[in-house]
């Protein structure tokens, strides 16, 4: 990779070469406008003095204000060939006539119904049909889909990070995800995952552009030696954000129809509904997707 020779400080603020935004996937992937945009940082979320008492102990959450990319961020994050396996972002549109089956759920997102009738509407028929051909397209293409551990999901309005501990009920924060729990040195070969946008609003993906690995190589070189890097569970995380608490986090708007895709056991990430005023709600498969599996669109 091409960050060998480069260093992080504490003041860092710009991106470092590392997972890379595909925009192949996407007619309106641009980076201009708000598609993508970078925080001051992170911080520890007590700092958010609203919401704090939602968010686990030791939880990080991005420090605002958000700012729009420079040219030398753009030119890093877009990346060049060859894509490295989990080291890639990407937004799928999907088409409409596979949204078509999930009409009665964005609507409900439109009328900004319930969690319950959102999950209520998952146990229909029309919803199962298109999850049915979801899953067939996916498998024609080998991604080796896997539904369990994830499928819908809904979250409430206004949450910097809306990822909840399923053991505590409180916001984690900035985290790795543990379906497959692989070695540090073989996060990348995880599977990763598509979340496909079921609402009707906007809503954000927040990652670090930095794969685990490399987290952990800044710290050695910073001189950290504690248990703590390799902790793929939280304590990576956490110290990397101690260390370089300007290093900032991307945040990509996904549309309503939209999906990423993301190697979510090897990037430090989360899900946003900051700014938003109607349900989240998402549609979540892990699998095997490829930077071309979606190439000619799904
Ligand atoms: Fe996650």
């Amino acid at each position: 990779m091409a960050t060998l020779s480069m260093q992080l400080s504490s003041e860092t603020k710009e991106l470092l070469p590392g997972v890379v935004l595909l925009q192949q996937h996407s007619q309106t992937a641009g980076l201009s406008g708000p598609r993508v945009s970078l925080s001051d940082g992170s911080c520890q979320a007590t700092a958010l003095t609203n919401i704090a008492a939602s968010y686990g102990s030791g939880a990080v959450v991005p420090r605002p204000p958000w700012r729009t990319l420079a040219g030398s961020d753009v030119a890093t994050l877009v990346g060049a060939e060859p894509i490295e396996v989990g080291q890639w972002v990407a937004i799928v549109q999907v088409p409409e006539r596979i949204l078509r089956h999930f009409r009665a759920i964005r609507d409900a997102g439109l009328q900004n119904k319930s969690a319950d009738v959102v999950f209520q509407l998952a146990g229909s028929e029309e919803y199962a049909l298109g999850l049915r051909e979801l899953l067939a397209e996916m498998t024609a293409r080998c991604c080796k889909p896997r539904y369990d551990g994830a499928g819908i999901n809904t979250r409430p309005t206004g949450l910097s990070t809306c990822t909840v501990n399923s053991n505590t009920g409180l916001l984690t924060g900035m985290h790795v995800d543990t379906f497959y729990s692989r070695e540090l040195e073989l996060r990348a070969l995880s599977p990763n995952r598509i979340c496909i946008n079921l609402g009707a609003e906007d809503r954000y993906l927040l990652f670090v552009n930095l794969p685990l690995r490399e987290m952990r190589r800044q710290l050695e070189q910073l001189g950290v030696r504690d248990a703590r890097i390799n902790d793929t569970g939280r304590g990576l995380a956490w110290a990397f954000f101690e260390s370089f608490p300007s290093y900032p986090i991307v945040r990509l708007r996904i549309a309503p129809g939209e999906a990423y895709l993301a190697p979510t056991e090897n990037v430090v990430h989360d899900g946003s509904t900051e700014d938003k005023r109607l349900i989240d709600i998402t549609l979540t498969i892990l699998g095997t997707f490829a930077p071309d599996t979606f190439r000619d669109g799904l």
